[in-house]
């Protein structure tokens, strides 16, 4: 079975950068608990412990139904196979002429109308500044594009769901489910504070409290939890331990990571587990 190291399909947040720490502290958790990712986004996390430990129950909360998504891959390569074509004059990474940007939009239209479904993220991810990303048809049309389209076919991955639960909940249902029994790990990546969400179905609503919220899974037995250093949520939690004893993060170990946006400016991403 292949090894994945990325997820299949672009998806802001995944986890890619943190799967070597995360892979070396599974060492300290069960071989046969049942995980419960709670805020699965691309399902990388699970993945990931499915293949460690393939006698764990894993539980992917897919909230943003990514699965639909890989199950649309090969439509989305056909799609992506014309924009190919429409584009063969536009050098990688340069802005696509007005003329080429209407034909890609008609393309995409009769796409929609063939299938009844267009991946907006992926096709974001190939023909809009990056970081960018629209979620309809109306978003699409009015952003600039640029030729980001990749030279080859997204790899089907067919088995990249394979062992692994799948749900589609709020993580505070899911965790209801769960938090009473034994040999449970959760792992919570939940949207970053002071970070764009605008291609989660969440946008709009993560507010302080929201983030706050899920503190409260904190009290359970054994997590995983990620944040960055752009939300300081650990330093507000150090200060609740330092002035009233109550940091939910007491007794955790911290791994960080360093990712660089350009040449002058970087943020740091935090693995919180115990
Ligand atoms: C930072 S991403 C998770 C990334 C994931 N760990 C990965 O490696 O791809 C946060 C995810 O939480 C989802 N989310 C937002 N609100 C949620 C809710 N109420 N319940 C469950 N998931 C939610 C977002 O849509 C997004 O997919």
């Amino acid at each position: 079975m292949k090894k994945y190291t990325c997820a299949p399909l672009p998806f802001q947040g995944q986890k890619r950068t943190f799967l070597k720490h995360f892979k070396e502290a599974l060492k300290d958790f069960s071989n046969d608990a049942t995980y419960v990712d709670l805020f699965g986004g691309s399902g990388l996390l699970s993945r990931t412990v499915k293949d460690i430990y393939p006698n764990a129950t894993v539980i992917y909360n897919d909230y943003d139904n990514y699965s639909k998504r890989l199950a649309a891959i090969p439509q989305t390569n056909e799609l992506l196979s014309l924009i190919r074509k429409l584009l063969h004059k536009v050098p990688n990474k340069s802005r696509v002429p007005l003329f080429d940007k209407y034909r890609i939009v008609k393309e995409v239209k009769s796409h929609f109308d063939k299938y009844n479904y267009v991946d907006f993220i992926t096709l974001s991810a190939s023909l809009l500044f990056s970081g960018k990303y629209a979620t309809s048809m109306e978003q699409l049309e009015k952003e600039t594009f640029y030729n980001r389209v990749r030279k080859s076919d997204i790899d089907c991955s067919s088995d990249y769901l394979e062992g692994l639960s799948v749900v589609h909940l709020d993580y505070k249902k899911l965790y209801d489910q769960y938090k009473q029994q034994s040999n449970i790990v959760f792992l919570l990546d939940p949207p970053y504070l002071s970070t764009d969400t605008k291609s989660y179905s969440s946008n709009g609503y993560w507010r302080l409290k929201d983030y706050l919220d899920v503190l409260e899974v904190l009290s359970c037995d054994k997590y995983f939890y990620f944040t960055s250093n752009k939300s300081n949520l650990v330093e507000l939690c150090e200060w609740f331990g330092d002035k009233f004893n109550a940091n939910p993060f007491k007794g955790s170990t911290q791994k960080t990571v360093t990712n660089s946006v350009n040449k002058s400016s970087n943020y740091v991403d935090i693995m919180l587990y115990k």
